[in-house]
């Protein structure tokens, strides 16, 4: 543990801070699971530009997941080492996906994206002033997260847009 790196957080426990990271330790790893599913089900118009999307996404969910594991293990903490806690700690649940559909899909990833941006939000506003470094590492984290929800109502725009456009043809 830092402990110096520790002493410069003020007004705020740091099992609190522990804590709020490792339920979002657990909604990184639901979030990459449900891309890297979500990437070789989805079926539908369009869906190679969806693939490409989806996977880029799994990828900075992984590597969010590892920063949140590295400030954890910095604060003197242990980030969840059971599988099983990923579902008792998280914020934002995991959207199984039933429709392959590949609008149905992004719906459930633009879901995922909104309540990824919520719970950092929480985490920003809990940690400032008082943890400048959770402070630091989450605010990287949220500028991913908006870019993400952008990238997948864009995408889901143009192809509901495309699918106008045959459907106008017909
Ligand atoms: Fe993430
Ligand atoms: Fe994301």
């Amino acid at each position: 543990m830092a402990r110096v790196g520790n002493s410069i957080i003020k007004g705020i426990e740091v099992e609190e801070v522990i804590k709020l990271l490792n339920k979002a330790y657990a909604d990184e790893w639901l979030a990459y699971y449900q891309y890297y599913i979500e990437e070789k089900v989805v079926k539908g118009i369009m869906k190679d530009a969806a693939i490409a999307e989806l996977q880029e996404h799994a990828a900075d969910e992984l590597r969010h997941a590892d920063m949140v594991a590295q400030r954890i293990l910095q604060l003197g903490g242990t980030p969840l080492l059971n599988p099983k806690k990923w579902f008792t700690h998280t914020n934002c649940g995991y959207e199984e996906p039933k429709d392959f559909d590949v609008l149905a899909i992004l719906e459930d990833a633009i879901k995922g994206e909104q309540c990824a941006i919520k719970t950092y939000s929480e985490i920003i506003e809990i940690t400032r002033n008082k943890d400048i470094v959770t402070y630091d590492i989450v605010s990287q984290i949220l500028a991913d997260e908006v870019e993400h929800e952008e990238d997948l109502v864009a995408l889901q725009e143009d192809i509901s847009e495309f699918i106008t456009q045959i459907r106008a043809k017909d």
